[in-house]
Formats: C-alpha cells, structure tokens, sequence
C-alpha cells in the first residue's frame, strides 16, 4: 500500500515530529528532564519485569507522529470524522497484519490496552450476571479476570480455578469440575504469572461440554505465538484478547481477534460500547509492530526470548529460589524467594537496590490473602531484544543471587552488563539527543 503523493525520499525527509525532542527540551525543560532521566533508567538498569519490552524506532516513530492529532470515531470507510482516508489505510494495515500474522478472520486493533480488549470481550458476550470461569488471582488470573476491585469482579459472577499444588500447573480436571458445577457462559484462559503453555486444546474442549465460549487472554504470549515459539489460541478460542506492548515489542495497547461469526458483536463492543475515538497514532505504531513481528528476525527473537527464560529459570534455581512448575516454556519466569529468607515486596527491593527491575508476585502457596507474598515475577522479553543469550542468562543468574541476599554491590556489575547491550544502537531515537 502507498499512499498516493508522497515520492520514495518522503521516508528520508525532516519531518516536524523528530525535530521534536529539540523542541521539547527548548520549550518544557522541566518535562524533557524527566523523558531523559527515564531513558536513563530504562538503559542502565537490567529490565527485568515480565510485561515490558524496548518497542524499536519505528513503533516510537509512529507514535509520536501526527496521527496523535487525528479523530477518527469509527471504522475504516465509516467514520464519524472528516479527513479520514489517510488514517483508514493506518487501521487498515494494522488489520491486515494482524489477521495474516495469526491466522485469524478478523481482528479489532482500537483497544485502548489489554484490559479495554478484556472489557470489549465481555461486553461482547455477556451481560451482568454472567457466570464467567477465570483463574484465580493469586494463582496467576489478572484483575480483569473477576476481581471484586475490578469491573469484572463486581459486574459478573465469577468463578476462580487454580493450579495443582503438586507440579504448579492448571488443574484441568477442576476446570472441568467447576465447569460442570456452575455452567458458565464464558471461560477466560490467560493469565499475567503462569509460565507454562496452556493447553486450549483441553479449555475448548471443557467449553465445548457446557455450551461456553472461550475467551483466551494471551496478553503475556501474543509475540511469542506471532514468532512461532508458543501455540497459537486462534484455531481453539472465540475470542483472543491481547496487549500489544509485552512480547509482541508494539505500543502500549491492545487487540482482539475473533472469527468473521462475531467480528460486528466484537466490534460494536469496542466502539461504540465501552471506547470513543481510537488513537490512531497507537494504531499505526501497532501495525509496525505486526510488520516487524511478521519477519524471520522475529521469529528467531521469540525463540531466544524462551531459550533465554529457561537458562534463567535454571540459574535461579542454582540460586536457591526455585521457579514455580520447576522451569518455563515462555518468556516468562515466577520463583519463590523465601528459601534465601527473604519475601517478594523485600526481594524487589533488594534487586532494585542492585539495578534490577523485576516484579514481586504473589505464589499459589500465599492464597488466599497473602500479606507478604512469596514470589518475584520476571521475563526475558526486553533483555533478548538488547540482544542478550544464555551466557549473559548465567551471569543474571548470579547477578540476581546476590541481590537476593542483599549484596547491592551487584549493581556495579550489572551497570557493566548493560552497558554492553544498549536497546537502542544504529536508530539513535530523537530523546536520546536532548
Ligand atoms: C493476562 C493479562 N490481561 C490483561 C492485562 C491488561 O493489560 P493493560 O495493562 O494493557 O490493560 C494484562 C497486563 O499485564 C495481562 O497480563
């Protein structure tokens, strides 16, 4: 797709939106400090939380352009706005993209994030009252999937399954159990701390015997599927949830996809129904995400991200802070920090204290009501996309070790580590220069 009157040097020509961090640091130094000062957080500390990654160049390149000034109510070829053609073909791309990219009839790309396309879903599906299965919380569930501090908890009637206490993995015979007992309209497969592959193949089939849809929250495994590294939901689900911003390295947002059956109940859930006016800026940055996550480069970052994720899991166990289900499949990492005497909120600390940025999380074994959980929570996705591997996954490992047991000496070392691995290296991206 071109977009007619721009010639092939339109690409390399000054535009206004990277003379911009010059601009922002001349007129708003105050707010310029603070954008550099989190550049500099972000590449000299080991970044280590689950959720996030280094979105390249070009996916910050879209974002900061003009289509942040675009309103665009609506729907390619059915807007609410004037002006329109020009961010159609955006939404258009991002589409396309995402529906060759995962196999899938129809994807919505206007979810403001992972939570509004958890929201769209249910809307979508349900109506208040429902009776919707979801894993727990503290076994791993995110707060869209039926917390009371939550609209999904306080709007439906949600039951909460859970892992087995012997090997850490979902329990499928109590989701089927439960299945039977309470007959929901919905079951959400997903979670924000499991680290193994979920079985959909059984989920559809338990959804199947009640009469349920399945509603898969693969917001953590999006890029990983995208890369060839982690089953794809898509052939097993109703419905796909995700964010954009975790493994699939896009913008802060998120996405839906579904069959052409209910592409329109999906879409009118979106917008008109819980969202206005898409941010079209974001959409554009998504669709560069989808073209980047489409190439044989990515699919050999989403293979090292989970070769990665298994030397770390290996070496904090060597660590003494074994990893919940003993290992990983994805990017993703929980281990329990109380061995090395310390708790979860503690172990961050103390690793924040050594320039390592990671998440606590509450364990299977802290339910109901942990007041001090037991775990840290922690992925590869940023350090595989700095271009670290196994070597460097070892010296993690020690580096992470040593934290734990409060040595903040470490961070000398990891401020060397990092250095070596700079996210941004040949595209220098304008903030660096202000
Ligand atoms: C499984 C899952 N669902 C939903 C979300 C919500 O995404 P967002 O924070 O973009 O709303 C997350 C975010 O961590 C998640 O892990």
């Amino acid at each position: 797709m071109t977009v007619a009157g721009t010639s092939p040097h339109a690409s390399t020509r000054a535009t206004p939106w990277t003379a911009g961090a010059e601009a922002l640091r001349r007129q708003d130094p105050e707010l310029a400090g603070v954008l550099l000062a989190e550049y500099e957080r972000q590449t000299s500390r080991l970044q280590l939380v689950a959720a996030e990654n280094f979105a390249s160049p070009a996916v910050l390149a879209a974002l900061g352009s003009p289509l942040a000034n675009k309103y665009a109510e609506g729907y390619p070829g059915q807007r609410h706005h004037g002006g329109c053609e020009l961010v159609d073909m955006a939404e258009r791309l991002a589409v396309e993209r995402a529906c060759a990219l995962f196999g899938a009839e129809h994807a919505n790309v206007q979810p403001y994030s992972g939570s509004a396309a958890v929201l769209a879903a249910y809307a979508a599906l349900l109506v208040p009252g429902d009776t919707v299965l979801a894993m727990a919380l503290p076994h791993g569930g995110h707060l869209t999937h039926g917390s009371p501090a939550n609209f999904s908890g306080r709007w439906f009637d949600f039951a909460g399954y859970g892992v087995r206490e012997d090997t850490g993995l979902i329990d499928y015979d109590e989701v089927r159990e439960l299945a039977r007992n309470r007959r929901p309209k919905a079951i959400v497969a997903g979670a924000i701390a499991y680290p193994r592959h979920i079985d959909y193949a059984a989920f559809r089939e338990i959804a199947d015997e009640v009469d349920a849809y399945l509603i898969v929250d693969a917001a953590h495994t999006l890029g990983l599927v995208a890369g060839g590294a982690a089953p794809s939901p898509v052939p097993y689900a109703d419905v796909v949830c995700a964010t954009t911003h975790k493994t699939l390295r896009g913008p802060r947002g998120g996405l839906v996809l579904c069959g052409r059956r209910l592409a329109r109940r999906i879409d009118r859930a979106v917008f008109p129904f819980t969202q206005g006016g898409p941010q079209m800026h974001t959409i554009a940055a998504t669709a560069v995400a989808l073209g980047e996550a489409a190439t044989p480069a990515f699919r050999g970052y989403a293979r090292q991200v989970v070769a990665n994720a298994r030397a770390l899991a290996a070496a904090l166990a060597a660590q003494g802070a074994p990893p919940q289900t003993g290992g990983t499949d994805t990017h993703l990492i929980t281990a329990d920090v109380t061995p090395l005497g310390v708790g979860g909120p503690a172990a961050r600390g103390r690793c924040a204290a050594a320039r390592i940025v990671l998440d606590k999380c509450p364990l299977p074994k802290d339910a109901p009501a942990p007041r001090d959980c037991s775990g840290i929570r922690l992925g590869t996705a940023a350090v595989t996309t700095q271009g670290m591997r196994e070597p460097e996954m070892a010296r993690i490992g020690d580096l992470l070790g040593r934290a734990l047991r409060g040595d903040a000496s470490a961070g000398g070392e990891v401020a060397e580590l990092v250095a070596g691995f700079p996210p941004y290296r040949d595209e220098v991206p304008p903030f660096r220069e202000m």
